[in-house]
């Protein structure tokens, strides 16, 4: 999660993106999968053959081509934007533009540098620009074999190229990446799919001792082979306790993840294999875990799955007129999802499947409830319920609940985060520098400098500001808060505050809000040939600017 202030248009806008940590640098190391495959060769070309030894790469001519680039563009009603992707020589680029009648009005061009998605279900596009990554806002949907907008950006959220990719993606989707430290999401790496490491755990110490049996999954308890399947599979609201969980430590111990209580039929989410599983009397009681029925990397072709039924059950569905084979077609259906569209997943639910009327009716109150065998305490509870509030649900119980658990149970970044989304600054103010004194982060500090100018304390705000800007000078808007708030209060001319604005725009040229402002200030100097050009480029990158539009309209007029 981030927060973002929009610097001349005024409010504090919150939007949807997790916070976590880079892969632990602690021993072992991770060394890639071209070491492994030195001495498994044959496991590494049969790991080839899955979908996670493709799920996240660059687009080069050679990736294979399972879309279909004839189609006609996707529009979107709610921004008046058409979409459209288009091989030109050895790229691929993603069009948006606008029309008044037949002529474009507005033309905006992006390459695509990496994809997201093997294929299989769904395809999405990552733009990588001076090391900052963002997602495209458009996908291919495999099943119905169509474009359209990514998932998310429907029903008007379409949030065009500002999504940012933060490394709790690349965790579950890739491997080898390496972000820069104090930035959301600035990498000097991206890698590539998921491996064998990704697994396995690194494998610096394996490669000197292969026959420590640290490393032999098969000596690992079975809850910690089923943790690596969840830190992936089993996707909720998740609350870090600690950074640098790799494979073959306790997840929980790590982190916690939070599911809303749902009704048990209906779509589940795309990610909710281990949280279906779990419900299931054959893992309850007769302990299967995902590889019973999955092998990762099978070097011959594996068994049907009625064999798997059949080794606990015996040959036959006890029910009597039922058949000997595809159990899974009736106590493992198949449907479709609640977060992606388009996309069909298996059930992993194993029950004897009731018509719907047999339950009871949805809670009127949203529930939440950990998926973690353990019970945490109140305040990761009431944390849980405010990134509920803020990641996915907007439901204004759901903050309730967040302020009244962590006002009796207090842990003071989420209390400090829930004041602050109940309007209450002033409250939020003291929680927020305790916070700081548990752990310095960017996201701690961006909050506290926020909040102290709401609170009207702008000579405070600016020394965090300040401090900011020197703990993390790969993180441009740090540098933009810190300058327009020191010109703000006196402390520099206009001169030296356009010297850091045009800077900024060379880093982030797509960021309209610093092209506006570093206008703005251009144009205080009496240099209306820059701030036309500033103007200029805000409108191309953000054509639904109107203090960019007017203020380029006057200029012109001039
Ligand atoms: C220098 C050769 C070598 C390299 C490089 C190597 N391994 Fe191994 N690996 C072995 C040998 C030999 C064994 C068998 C050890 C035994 O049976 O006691 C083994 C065993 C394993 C096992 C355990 C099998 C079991 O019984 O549970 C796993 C898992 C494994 N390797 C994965 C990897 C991964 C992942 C990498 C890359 C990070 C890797 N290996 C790199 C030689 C290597
Ligand atoms: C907790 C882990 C987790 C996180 C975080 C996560 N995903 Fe996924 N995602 C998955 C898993 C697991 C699947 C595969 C589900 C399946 O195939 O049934 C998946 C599927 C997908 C697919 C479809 C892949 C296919 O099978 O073709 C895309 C695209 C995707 N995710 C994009 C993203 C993006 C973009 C983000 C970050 C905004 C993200 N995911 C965050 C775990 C995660
Ligand atoms: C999706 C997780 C996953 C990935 C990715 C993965 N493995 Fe495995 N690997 C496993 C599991 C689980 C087992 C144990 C299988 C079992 O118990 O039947 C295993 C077993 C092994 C073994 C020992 C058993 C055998 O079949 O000889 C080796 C060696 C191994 N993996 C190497 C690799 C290498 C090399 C890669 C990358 C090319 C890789 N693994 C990628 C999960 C994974
Ligand atoms: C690092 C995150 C991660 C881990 C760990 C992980 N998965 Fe996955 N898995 C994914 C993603 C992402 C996909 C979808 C890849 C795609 O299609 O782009 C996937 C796909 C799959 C699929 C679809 C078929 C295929 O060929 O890949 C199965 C089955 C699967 N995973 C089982 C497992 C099992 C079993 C484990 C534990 C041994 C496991 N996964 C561990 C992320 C992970
Ligand atoms: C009792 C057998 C069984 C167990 C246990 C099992 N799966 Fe599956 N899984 C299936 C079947 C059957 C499919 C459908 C695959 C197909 O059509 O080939 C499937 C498909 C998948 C897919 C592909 C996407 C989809 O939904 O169709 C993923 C990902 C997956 N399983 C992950 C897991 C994970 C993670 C676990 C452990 C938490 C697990 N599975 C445990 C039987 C099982
Ligand atoms: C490792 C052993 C094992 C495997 C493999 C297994 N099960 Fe089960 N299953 C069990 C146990 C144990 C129970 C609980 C039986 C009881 O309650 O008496 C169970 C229960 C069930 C039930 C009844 C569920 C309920 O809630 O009443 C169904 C249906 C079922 N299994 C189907 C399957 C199917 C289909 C497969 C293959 C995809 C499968 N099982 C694989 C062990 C297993
Ligand atoms: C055509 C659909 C269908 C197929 C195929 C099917 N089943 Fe069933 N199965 C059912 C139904 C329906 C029930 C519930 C019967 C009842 O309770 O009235 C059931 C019940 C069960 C139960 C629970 C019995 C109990 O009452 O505890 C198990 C275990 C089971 N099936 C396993 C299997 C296995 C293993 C296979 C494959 C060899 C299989 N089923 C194939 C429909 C099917």
């Amino acid at each position: 999660m981030r927060w973002v202030g929009v610097a001349g248009v005024g409010g504090l806008i919150l939007y949807f993106s997790c916070t976590s940590s880079a892969p632990s640098s602690a021993q072992p190391e991770y060394v890639g999968d071209a070491t492994c495959t030195r001495c498994h060769a044959d496991i590494a070309q049969a790991y080839t053959r899955t979908w996670k030894a493709h799920s996240f790469g660059r687009i080069t001519p050679n990736l294979p081509r399972i879309e279909d680039f004839n189609q006609p563009p996707v529009y979107d009603p709610h921004r008046n934007l058409y979409y459209q992707p288009r091989w030109e020589d050895s790229a691929l680029y993603l069009y948006e533009y606008r029309l008044k009648a037949t002529d474009t009005i507005y033309q905006r061009r992006e390459r695509l540098d990496y994809f997201i998605g093997s294929g299989h279900q769904t395809r999405s596009y990552l733009i990588w620009r001076n090391g900052f990554l963002y997602e495209a806002p458009l996908t291919w949907y495999v099943r119905v074999g169509k474009w359209a907008l990514s998932p998310g950006y429907e029903g008007g959220r379409n949030t065009r190229f500002a999504r940012e990719i933060q490394p709790t993606c690349l965790e579950c989707h890739a491997s080898g990446w390496r972000a820069v430290p104090w930035t959301y999401n600035r990498y000097d790496t991206l890698g590539g799919p998921i491996g064998c490491e990704s697994c396995h755990g690194p494998g610096s110490q394996h490669v000197q001792f292969p026959h420590d049996p640290a490393y032999h999954w098969s000596q690992w308890p079975l809850s910690r082979q089923i943790d690596v399947c969840s830190a992936c599979h089993l996707e909720g609201i998740t609350l870090t306790k600690k950074s640098g969980w790799r494979p073959g430590l306790a997840l929980a111990d790590y982190r916690l993840v939070f599911l809303p209580i749902k009704p048990e039929w209906g779509p589940q989410g795309i990610a909710a294999h281990a949280e279906r599983l779990f419900l299931s009397a054959c893992y309850q009681k007769g302990k299967v875990t995902c590889t019973t029925c999955h092998e990762p990397h099978p070097t011959s072709p594996p068994p049907p799955y009625e064999k798997r039924c059949q080794s606990c059950h015996g040959q036959k569905c006890p029910h009597t007129h039922h058949p000997t084979k595809s159990c899974i077609s009736c106590h493992m259906p198949t449907g479709p999802t609640s977060d992606i569209p388009h996309t069909h997943f298996t059930d992993h639910y194993i029950r004897v499947v009731r018509p719907e009327s047999a339950f009871g009716s949805v809670r009127a109150v949203p529930m939440l409830r950990c998926a973690m065998e353990i019970m945490p305490d109140s305040s990761w509870l009431g944390e849980a319920y405010l990134r509920w509030y803020s990641q996915q649900s907007n439901h204004p119980a759901a903050l309730s609940q967040a302020l009244e658990l962590l006002k009796r149970h207090p842990r003071a970044q989420a209390l400090a985060e829930a004041l602050l989304l109940a309007g209450q600054p002033a409250q939020a103010l003291p929680w927020a520098q305790k916070a700081l004194q548990e752990d310095t982060t960017l996201f701690r500090l961006e909050l506290y400098a926020y909040l102290l100018e709401m609170t009207g304390q702008p000579e405070k705000a600016l020394k965090v500001w300040e401090l900011l800007r020197q703990k993390a000078p790969a993180y441009p808007e740090a540098d933009f808060r810190a300058t327009l708030l020191a010109y703000q209060l006196g402390r520099l001319n206009s001169a030296q505050t356009y010297t850091v604005l045009a800077r900024l725009t060379r880093i982030q040229p797509w960021n309209a809000q610093f092209q506006y402002n570093a206008a703005i200030l251009a144009a205080q100097m009496g240099e209306y040939a820059q701030a036309k050009a500033h103007l200029k480029a805000a409108l191309a990158y953000e054509p639904d600017y109107p203090q960019a539009r007017e203020a380029y309209q006057r200029l012109t007029q001039q």
